[in-house]
């Protein structure tokens, strides 16, 4: 079980605004935190630990599995009481729980599910009697009753269409989106999306659990506005805090251990590593076919 956990906060008021960190179990410490007790949250992301034994600093990542769900519907349900009507809220998971989540957000807090996206990655670790994982389901819920903060601009990425075929139609679009581009799939995938490992420039060394830069700014400029409240229960080395300042949102965060929250606070306040790489760049799988070589005659059985 944990141990007991200090009760403090970390407070860095600098020229791109404030962040706050609250360092204790996110069941107690959320209540802490006056916008989630006036219910002003206006994004959660949440990326929880997995319960696979990882060594964090201090939280003991091995319950028994039922404890491990009350555990998760709990934060959940506190996030979720925060969170203000129309707000989203976005829960990094794997396979072993994504569905139990689902059906709790779904039937027993009411909540919309607005898209089940999947962070793909490569470097996965090997194993030899199943197929090997190379994926967490990126799940993206709001709560009825308000406006849902939904920004495309920002994200948009350029289309199959022009980066491969060059086809003119992509120039002239009607859906109302520039040309040229569109809004990314819900598959994720590519440079700059890997797992942070190794010389990564991301990566801080004290926490190996790190998400992508691009992966929370893909969800915070889409789902929030310049000046709104963006909650991490889980801040670990601290990525949500500092795209989120970054990007002009107020960062609010609980984290279990000292020294990592110490250490997000300062990334914070270093800022963003990849801001902006990935705006109008293109996901396709398939090299530009003009470019690359003659065209190919389809041919037609008889
Ligand atoms: C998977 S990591 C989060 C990584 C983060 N998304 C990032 O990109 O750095 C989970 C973090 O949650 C913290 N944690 C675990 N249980 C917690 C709890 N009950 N309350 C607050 N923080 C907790 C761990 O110490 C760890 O730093």
């Amino acid at each position: 079980m944990p141990r007991t956990p200090p009760t403090h906060s970390i407070n860095k008021k600098g020229q791109l605004g404030r962040a706050r960190i609250w360092v204790g179990d996110c069941r107690g410490m959320l209540s802490e935190i006056p916008e989630v007790r006036a219910g002003k949250v206006d994004l959660v992301f949440a990326d929880p630990p997995f319960n696979w034994s990882r060594a964090y600093d201090q939280w003991d990542d091995s319950m028994p599995e039922a404890e491990y769900v009350e555990f998760t519907e709990e934060w959940i349900r506190r996030c979720h009481d925060g969170l203000r009507a129309g707000g989203a809220m976005w829960i990094n998971i794997p396979d072993d729980w994504a569905a139990e989540i689902v059906v709790y957000c779904k039937r027993k807090l009411g909540m919309k599910l607005i898209n089940w996206c999947v962070w793909h990655y490569r470097f996965g670790q090997n194993t030899k009697g199943r197929f090997i994982n190379s994926k967490v389901h990126a799940l993206y819920f709001v709560k009825p009753g308000g406006e849902r903060t939904w920004n495309a601009e920002p994200i948009l990425e350029t289309s199959d269409r022009r980066a491969i075929y060059g086809d003119p139609r992509t120039e002239s679009k009607r859906d109302g989106m520039p040309a040229g581009l569109r809004v990314p799939m819900d598959v994720w995938y590519g440079e700059y999306w890997g797992r942070v490992q190794g010389n990564n420039k991301e990566r801080r060394g004290y926490h190996d659990n790190q998400l992508p830069e691009v992966y929370l700014e893909r969800v915070i400029l889409s789902c929030s506005n310049p000046g709104n409240v963006v909650l991490d229960p889980f801040t670990g080395s601290g990525t949500t805090g500092v795209v989120a300042r970054e990007h002009g949102r107020l960062f609010v965060g609980t984290e279990f251990s000292n020294e990592n929250a110490l250490r997000a606070a300062e990334r914070i306040e270093a800022g963003m590593i990849r801001k902006g790489v990935l705006k109008g760049v293109s996901s396709a799988i398939h090299p530009n076919r003009r470019k690359t070589g003659p065209r190919t005659k389809r041919v037609t059985a008889k």
